[in-house]
């Protein structure tokens, strides 16, 4: 009998297939999906069949197990349906049954210790798009129309003239929050980043920020400082000092980068701050009048400061762990250390 036949005669064969008990569906396990089985023969023979013909068989015959495989299944679960329990039911003495219940990444549980701690001072959380046009990306915010972040390199461009792409920064919320909502305004925004960069341990293409921004009267470069103080000494612990460094950001001026004592030696010098004693955590400045008048907000009546930081490295820096690429694969090794009801 030609192969294509024999397929199409197991395939009537196993629709009609009954069991009775577990044995019988072992036996019939072995028939046709065994070692020496009828489907294990065809596969054998397939291997002679004409070139022409290989594709068409081939994807008829791998139907032809897994049909078969779905059969046995179902088969099993009627069975298993039907075998009596036993009443164990009423029986109060029993042990519960065990439940594995997962656990959070540990990049979920540092941002919502991040939203925690802001919450705490009265800071509200909002959320914007992960693909954005350049308006809310570069232009309000202050970047020059060459500015070398706009640059194929650094950002996934999904459109061109007009520009969409995958967010670089979360920044963006900033506009799309000041532009709907009239100051005082007092949130953060959590959200997944995008750049075209190499993956490493130090760099990945995808990794996530939270970004900070108060706008109100009279706010002053003093009120910037005090609440990151704050927020250093609640996210690692109460003797973490806090150092700003001088810096530049198209939206802020002046900007500042902040570098925290080392959580690791407590500022004393270790291979994590490079001997240094100090680590870089965010970015930060004052909101530059040119960034509020592109959103409406009058820049003679209102100021403000606002502050990015990168999840991945306060998670770093607080679990210790020195790949970013951990944080991506999933393996269940490594996620298990941080099973937290935070
Ligand atoms: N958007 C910056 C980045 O992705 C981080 C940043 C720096 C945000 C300074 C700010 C800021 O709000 O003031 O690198």
């Amino acid at each position: 009998m030609k192969i294509k036949e024999r397929i199409e005669e197991i395939l009537q064969q196993t629709q009609k297939l009954k069991a009775d008990s577990i044995t019988e569906l072992e036996a019939l396990k072995v028939k046709y999906l065994g070692k020496k089985g009828e489907v294990q023969e065809l596969f054998q023979e397939f291997k002679n069949v004409a070139a022409e013909e290989k594709k068409e068989l081939g994807q008829k015959l791998n139907e032809l197990k897994s049909g078969i495989q779905d059969k046995l299944n179902m088969l099993k679960e009627d069975l298993e349906r039907s075998i009596p329990q036993g009443d164990v039911s009423n029986d109060l003495s029993l042990p519960v049954s065990f439940y594995a219940s997962g656990g959070r990444h540990p990049l979920a549980i540092v941002r919502r210790q991040i939203c925690e701690i802001f919450g705490n001072i009265g800071y509200t959380v909002a959320e914007g798009p992960e693909i954005e046009d350049d308006w809310h990306i570069f232009t309000a915010l202050n970047f020059a129309p060459d500015h070398p972040a706009r640059d194929m390199q650094d950002t996934f461009f999904i459109e061109k003239d007009p520009d969409v792409a995958l967010r670089t920064h979360t920044s963006s919320v900033q506009i799309r929050v000041m532009e709907t909502t009239k100051p005082p305004i007092r949130s953060i925004f959590p959200g997944r980043v995008y750049r075209n960069e190499a993956i490493s341990a130090r760099a990945h293409c995808l990794f996530h920020q939270v970004e900070g921004l108060y706008i109100d009267k009279d706010v002053t470069f003093a009120d910037l400082k005090q609440t990151l103080y704050y927020f250093a000494k609640e996210m690692f612990n109460k003797e973490t000092q806090i150092r700003l460094r001088p810096s530049y950001f198209p939206f802020t001026e002046p900007s500042a980068e902040m570098d925290i004592s080392c959580n690791i030696c407590g500022g004393k010098g270790c291979n994590i701050c490079k001997y240094s004693g100090w680590v870089e955590i965010l970015g930060c400045g004052m909101v530059d009048p040119n960034v509020l008048e592109a959103c409406g907000i009058d820049s003679t009546v209102y100021s403000g400061f606002a502050f990015g930081m990168g999840i991945e490295r306060i998670t770093m820096l607080k679990y210790q762990v020195n790949d970013l690429r951990l944080f991506f694969e999933n393996d269940l090794r490594f996620l298990k250390q941080f099973e937290s009801t935070f």
